[in-house]
């Protein structure tokens, strides 16, 4: 696609007032959060509605000045709404990371360990491997097509589109002498999924229209549906969420969206799921989408997991199939598929996610929006060398499913030998757990929200470990818990799950059974989780 001069300059003062942007307002404020969600009121003396202007002349006096979290200094009401960090459970990882305490089996065990955040890092050594290794990598990213010093089309190379393609046919679809083959015009490559989830709210929405997600759900979606599309997320509660939704449960949350005023418009789903790690049955999905057809709202799938589907073929298992599949390739205007590379492969600081749609309109104006996340040419020839590389991809994909299983197992032995019960995974890199049940004789500890976050806390505090607390993932039963067991090596997670086991025996050495110091409502309540000497011998 040729690059009008018109366009180009457009483009070019476009990318200058983001940086601009981004550099007046940048996310350093994250280190200063407090664990929980907090509301942040920013008095601002100027004006709560004025836009930032990079030829705004700076203020003059202190006053004119705000500070929040520590940090001086002036942004709009928009940029307010963008102050807090999006999963405040992360401060507590950030701060690992800026102070270097993050825990490593030998030179510091007693770190933190954060399993708060959905990234494989059991394969970033294969990749290192394949990238970092011999002169491939400099000769696809930089000498094969000296294209990638220029401006090019911002939905994606055409050679990296072909290479997803490839992929999506041979690892998605599969061939079927009834189905087309995928398009590569339909693929359209952003920096990441969660700049296509925020682009697909902003090109096929209105600003209030209602998301529908099944809940419990990755509690990013929140801020991928708001921050630049102001969409609102509706969470859907079902009565078995490892099962996936039913149409009765989609449409009742629909008519209490409604009621509220809302206009729904999306339906969002993931598949494999985050946090559950488990895979949707054929009928399950197809049944949903049909819904939200009747219903004239778009179809969303996320298939960021898709292969990472380490599950054995037991009949237990549900088979994993994608929704292009299901729908042998004829997904309509309304059903759009995303995939990236930030889990299957490992590689979420890469920033590639995909788009495959056959909405065209979409695609035409997603050419113009997709120039604000527009991944880099070297990085795009890069990838679609590697993935182009079907012995490489191969041998990597086993390898990661191996992987991930053997920690999936690890982490789930100590859960099982704790007696807590947690959601059987067949994929992703999660394992959520419950411990909420206080109602038998497993032990429960938690009954409220606020116990949860009591417990979430000391987990932070007392164990050095960041877990995602299911009140962010919209579980409406508190207790709940993900961790990301791949986000560190096995060792590390065999000290976490140590410290994890530690914490719940103290706990349910307090809060169950006849000598109970519970204090209801909330189960947690009691002066003892302050006294520092009773959580000395966790780490
Ligand atoms: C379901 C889901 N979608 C999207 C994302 C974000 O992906 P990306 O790194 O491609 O933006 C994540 C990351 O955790 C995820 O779990």
């Amino acid at each position: 696609m040729p690059y009008d001069n018109q366009r180009l300059v457009a483009f070019v003062f476009n990318i200058s007032l983001l940086l601009l942007l981004s550099a007046k307002t940048s996310s350093s404020f994250l280190l200063r959060s407090t664990p929980f969600e907090q509301e942040i009121v920013v008095p601002f003396p100027r004006s709560t509605s004025s836009t930032t202007n990079i030829n705004m002349a700076p203020p003059t006096t202190n006053e004119d000045w705000t500070t929040v979290n520590g940090k001086l200094g002036h942004v709009s009401s928009r940029g307010a709404a963008n102050l807090a960090l999006p999963m405040a459970y992360l401060a507590h990882h950030f701060t690992s990371i800026d102070t270097g305490n993050a825990c490593h089996p030998t030179d510091n065990p007693q770190g933190y360990i954060t399993v708060a955040v959905a990234e494989n890092k059991l394969v970033t050594d294969l990749l290192q491997e394949r990238l970092g290794t011999g002169t491939q990598t400099a000769h696809a990213g930089f000498m094969e097509d000296s294209e990638v010093y220029s401006y090019g089309p911002p939905s994606g190379l055409p050679v990296l589109k072909q290479a997803v393609a490839t992929l999506l046919q041979d690892r998605f679809l599969g061939t079927a002498s009834d189905t087309p083959e995928i398009n590569p015009n339909h693929i359209a490559i952003g920096a990441g999924v969660m700049n296509f989830l925020s682009n697909l709210f902003f090109a096929l929405g209105q600003s209030g229209d209602a998301v529908l997600i099944p809940a419990p759900y990755y509690a990013a979606f929140d801020n991928d549906v708001r921050a630049y599309a102001g969409c609102i997320t509706v969470p859907v509660e079902c009565q078995h969420p490892e099962l996936g939704p039913t149409v009765q449960e989609l449409q009742d949350a629909k008519d209490q969206a409604e009621a509220k005023g809302l206009k729904v418009r999306f339906l969002l789903l993931t598949n494999p799921h985050n946090p559950l790690g488990v895979v949707y049955t054929a009928e399950v999905l197809t049944s949903a989408i049909s819904w939200a057809r009747t219903q004239k709202m778009e179809s969303i799938v996320d298939e960021i997991y898709a292969l990472s589907v380490f599950g054995d073929d037991s009949k237990d298992n549900v088979k994993f199939e994608s929704t292009l599949k299901l729908y042998k390739n004829d997904l309509g205007h309304d059903v759009h598929l995303l995939w990236g590379l930030s889990k299957d492969f490992g590689a979420s600081g890469f920033r590639i996610g995909v788009l495959y749609t056959q909405n065209e309109l979409l695609l035409e104006a997603l050419g113009n929006l997709i120039a604000f996340a527009w991944v880099s040419h070297p990085m795009q020839r890069i990838m679609a060398n590697m993935l182009s590389d079907t012995q490489f991809c191969d041998h990597f994909l086993t390898t990661s499913t191996q992987r991930l299983r053997a920690s999936y197992q690890a982490c789930t032995k100590v859960l099982t030998e704790l007696d807590v019960p947690f959601v059987q995974a067949q994929a992703g890199m999660f394992v959520y757990l419950d411990l909420n049940h206080n109602d038998d004789n497993r032990g429960g500890i938690v009954a409220t929200a606020q116990d949860e976050a009591i417990l979430s806390d000391i987990f932070m505090t007392r164990a050095r470990m960041v877990l995602t607390p299911g009140q962010t993932q919209h579980d409406p039963i508190p207790g709940r818990f993900r961790i990301c067991y791949a986000y560190v090596s096995p060792e590390v997670l065999a000290i976490g799950m140590e410290r994890l086991a530690k914490v719940m025996t103290k706990i349910r050495a307090r809060t169950t059974g006849p000598s109970s110091e519970q204090e209801q409502p909330g189960l947690l309540g009691g002066n003892w989780i302050q006294e520092d000497k009773y959580w000395q011998d966790i780490l």
